[in-house]
């Protein structure tokens, strides 16, 4: 059974004009692997991560995560399952400014009543994998934007969910630093086993992934698997990205 299981998912905003943004996408993640999903600005890739976040409700069609719809659940129950079952990392807005970073990297453990020497633990554990034990008395605006994605990828793993779901997480990180995070990703997807989807735009980020999933009009387009040489990946992500247009403005520059 696929860890996550997307099921002919259609989600359709009403409005004055009403616009399809999901249109029976399906696709199966198996657990631990680290996913890229890409595609040209509108083509629907946050009303996905949203929608499987339980942020968002579907119109048609399902999601499955470990065998269960969490669309499914009361509010509660969903609220619970979100908090225990996945971690996030989105572009901005990460972090609580009131908390320092520390406090945040541990706010899913505090959430769910755990132990505090067993929060300690786990925070020194992570805060070593992601090089930022020096960061952790700092206030959020304190951090530069690296740093700050680094401790948001520690918050998204410290409770060990099933799912991390990220949303452009290097969009506002110089290439440098970019590659860096994209590493740390991949490492804590290696390390821990922490099932991965990460929405980007940046190929070079696209090519940390195992597979990158390319969607189109809210519909699966094509999907290309790593293989072995980073770079050869990269290049077919290249192409790949030309040939499903959309104004060149939706590429990032091409980082080297
Ligand atoms: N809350 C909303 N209400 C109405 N329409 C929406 C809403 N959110 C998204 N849309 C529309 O749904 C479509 C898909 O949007 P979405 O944000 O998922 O695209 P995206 O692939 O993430 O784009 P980008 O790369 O620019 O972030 C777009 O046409 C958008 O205008
Ligand atoms: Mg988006």
């Amino acid at each position: 059974m696929p860890l996550l299981d997307v099921h002919n998912l259609s989600k359709i905003y009403e409005g004055k004009v009403s616009t399809q943004a999901l249109n029976h996408i399906r696709f199966a993640v198996e657990k631990g692997e680290f996913v890229g999903i890409m595609g040209p600005s509108g083509s629907g890739k946050t009303t996905l991560l949203n929608v499987i976040a339980t942020i968002d409700e579907p119109t048609s069609g399902e999601v499955m995560i470990g065998g269960r719809d969490p669309n499914k659940l009361d509010r509660n129950a969903k609220a619970l399952f979100r908090r225990k079952e996945l971690g996030f990392v989105f572009q901005q807005f990460n972090l609580l400014d009131t908390l320092t970073a520390g406090e945040n990297i541990i706010l899913p453990l505090t959430l769910a009543g755990v132990p505090v020497p067993e929060m300690e633990r786990r925070l020194q554990e992570a805060a070593a994998r992601l090089d930022i034990l020096q960061l952790l008395e700092k206030r959020t605006f304190e951090l530069s934007g690296g740093q700050t994605q680094r401790v948001a990828i520690a918050r998204a793993m410290i409770h060990r969910p099933s799912l991390i779901l990220a949303d452009e997480p290097t969009g506002s990180l110089d290439s440098k630093t970019a590659g860096e995070v994209m590493g740390l990703l991949a490492e804590v997807n290696e390390a821990e086993g922490a099932t991965v989807l990460m929405v980007t735009h940046d190929a070079v980020a696209a090519s940390f992934c195992h597979r990158v999933i390319f969607i189109k009009d809210g519909r699966f387009y094509s999907e290309m698997y790593r293989g072995s040489s980073r770079a050869a990946f990269f290049q077919n992500i290249i192409d790949m990205l030309s040939l499903l247009g959309g104004a060149s403005h939706d590429l990032s520059p091409i980082r080297l």
